[in-house]
């Protein structure tokens, strides 16, 4: 899809860029000539990656444990980052989420969603974002999302609240940093299974099937397509889109929204019966 050298010369941080979907965007943008820093709670999952990285593109991959929920060792992340030159671009991935009823949930349970995803995702924000002002150096932002940080979600409710907040910051600071060269983007993922995520918001088989048939275009993502999706806004060919959220999702969201989405049950008889009524 794109010229190999498209992302040559950047260097982007990817948090949570140890599993799942950020290891996806990791190799891709590794592929595309960039170099890499991935950060994670966990120190084994991230040296696991930075070696698999490694074998294929040596010594363009540094891997920096850190919980995002601690603004200090965010502060203290990205001054290491800094200390051997600033970065070009910062992929906001880390997440964590899962299924429950709401009423259930403790504080602690709502904490620990939120800390991560609205204050660990502002916490790297302003940490690069101060360092690229004060250096004039330009930057760009782009954060995973959710189609239902605009529509809301029951039973993952803390997630919805936090990544609704993660667009507001996103259409926010698009306005207040884009004129000193800094941009910011949302991609809103629809279905792409990952371990981490898939084992928690999808329990059973049953389920997995009801989740093919919202999907009208019959089937989940491919990591390569929200990847080359993420190396098209991390490149200089897409810097005037600045304060948009691309949905990535076979059309899952619409599909729910559509009022007569639920019609694709009549058979071929009921609209010929319909049309003769
Ligand atoms: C109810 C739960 C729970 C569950 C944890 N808790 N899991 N409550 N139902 N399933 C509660 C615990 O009981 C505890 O509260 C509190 O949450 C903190 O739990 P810990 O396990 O101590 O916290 P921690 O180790 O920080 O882990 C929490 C987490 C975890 C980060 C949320 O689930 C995790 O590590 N997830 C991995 C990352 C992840 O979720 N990735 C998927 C993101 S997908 P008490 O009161 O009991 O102490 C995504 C978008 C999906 O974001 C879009 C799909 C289309």
């Amino acid at each position: 899809m794109f010229q190999n050298d498209l992302l040559q010369g950047k260097r982007i941080l990817i948090t949570g860029g140890g599993s799942g979907l950020g290891k996806s965007m990791g190799r891709r943008v590794l592929e595309l000539g960039a170099t890499l820093v991935i950060c994670g709670r966990r120190e084994t999952v991230l040296a696991e990656t930075r070696a698999e990285f490694d074998a294929d593109f040596p010594g363009r991959t540094r891997a920096i444990p850190c919980d995002l929920r601690d603004a200090a060792r965010v502060d203290a992340l990205v001054e290491a980052i800094w200390e051997e030159g600033p970065l070009d671009a910062l992929v906001n991935n880390a997440a964590g989420n899962f299924l429950a009823r709401t009423e259930t949930l403790s504080p602690r349970a709502v904490d620990a969603v939120l800390a991560i995803v609205m204050h660990g995702t502002t916490y790297v924000t302003l940490a690069c974002g101060k360092r690229w002002l004060a250096g004039q150096h330009p930057g760009n932002v782009l954060s995973i999302v959710a189609t239902y940080a605009e529509t809301g979600s029951p039973y993952v409710v803390p997630s919805a609240m936090a990544k609704a907040g993660v667009l507001a910051m996103t259409r926010s600071l698009a306005v207040e940093w884009g004129g000193r060269g800094i941009r910011l983007n949302a991609i809103a993922p629809g279905p792409f299974p990952t371990e981490g995520a898939w084992s928690r918001l999808v329990p059973n088989e049953a389920m997995d099937r009801a989740w093919m048939n919202k999907i009208p275009l019959g089937r989940v993502g491919e990591h390569r397509e929200l990847t080359d999706l993420a190396a098209f806004l991390l490149a200089d060919g897409s810097a005037y889109i600045n304060g948009e959220v691309v949905v990535i999702d076979g059309g899952e969201w619409l599909k729910g929204a559509g009022q007569f989405s639920l019609m694709e049950a009549l058979s071929d008889d009921d609209w010929a019966a319909m049309k003769g009524r």
